[in-house]
């Protein structure tokens, strides 16, 4: 198992439970990072699910499976934590969620969507990533992914330009042995990675706060709707 694995699969276990109820009780943090703020926009790029086959890559607790599920598409999903699927498990208990890694994902079919929220910046090899997405998407289909906005590095006063590890601070987190490595890439690198691995790139959204935000969490909204933290990226399987 590779180093970033390792350290993904010690701090989600800690906090599974509570990761779970901050995104689906009422909580300025679960609610305004994820439901108000990724979200929207990932639900704008995937469109239409409809009787599409998607699988969710990283699909945490199972909130996107079963809202996607809800949505009339036919959702399979996966994840390296055994603390998080016993969560999407018991949320999805009609679904096939799986243990396992994005660098060997734990299914050989094929989907028509794969779709990432908040996922790929654990993963510091894009180049593996990207080669198990081909493995498991149609020709012409899609692969979806929210990450860290890349101009956000900023925001902690770290430097743009060096891709390497970074901590997101986790600012509700009582739990201080949370300590979550994340790898940062600039948007040059990310094009490069997108382009040499086969894909286009088909739409791109900076995550814009919902409208709803500003009457819930009007610090958060005024901040996020100024300096970007999170983006979603659209690639075609060419
Ligand atoms: C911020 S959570 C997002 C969960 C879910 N995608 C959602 O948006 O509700 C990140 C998830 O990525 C999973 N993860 C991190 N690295 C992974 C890897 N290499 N392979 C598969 N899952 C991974 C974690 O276990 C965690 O459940």
């Amino acid at each position: 198992m590779k180093e970033d694995e390792k350290e993904v699969l010690k701090n989600y276990a800690l906090s599974a439970e509570k990761y779970h109820n901050m995104r689906t009780k009422e909580n300025p943090y679960g609610w305004f990072f994820n439901e108000l703020l990724e979200m929207p926009s990932t639900l704008k790029l995937l469109g239409n699910v409809k009787n599409k086959k998607i699988l969710d890559f990283g699909c945490g607790t199972g909130i996107y499976a079963k809202l996607l599920t809800k949505k009339g598409a036919k959702v399979k999903g996966f994840d390296i934590s055994p603390e998080m699927l016993v969560i999407a498990k018991r949320e999805n208990p009609i679904l096939e969620l799986k243990i396992g890694s994005g660098y060997k994902i734990p299914f050989n079919e094929k989907f028509d969507i794969v779709t990432s929220s908040l996922v790929v910046h654990y993963l510091k090899d894009w180049n593996k990533m990207f080669d198990e997405i081909k493995r498991v998407l149609k020709k012409g289909g899609v692969f979806i992914f929210s990450t860290g906005n890349p101009v956000a590095e900023m925001r902690f006063g770290k430097d743009y330009f060096h891709d390497k590890k970074t901590y997101w601070p986790w600012s509700d987190n009582k739990n201080k042995k949370m300590k979550i490595p994340a790898y940062h890439k600039t948007y040059e690198q990310i094009i490069k990675d997108i382009l040499t691995n086969g894909f286009e790139i088909v739409d791109y959204k900076d995550c814009f706060p919902d409208k709803k935000a500003k009457k819930l969490f009007p610090k958060e909204y005024k901040e996020f709707s100024e300096k970007p933290i999170f983006c979603v990226w659209k690639l075609k399987l060419k």
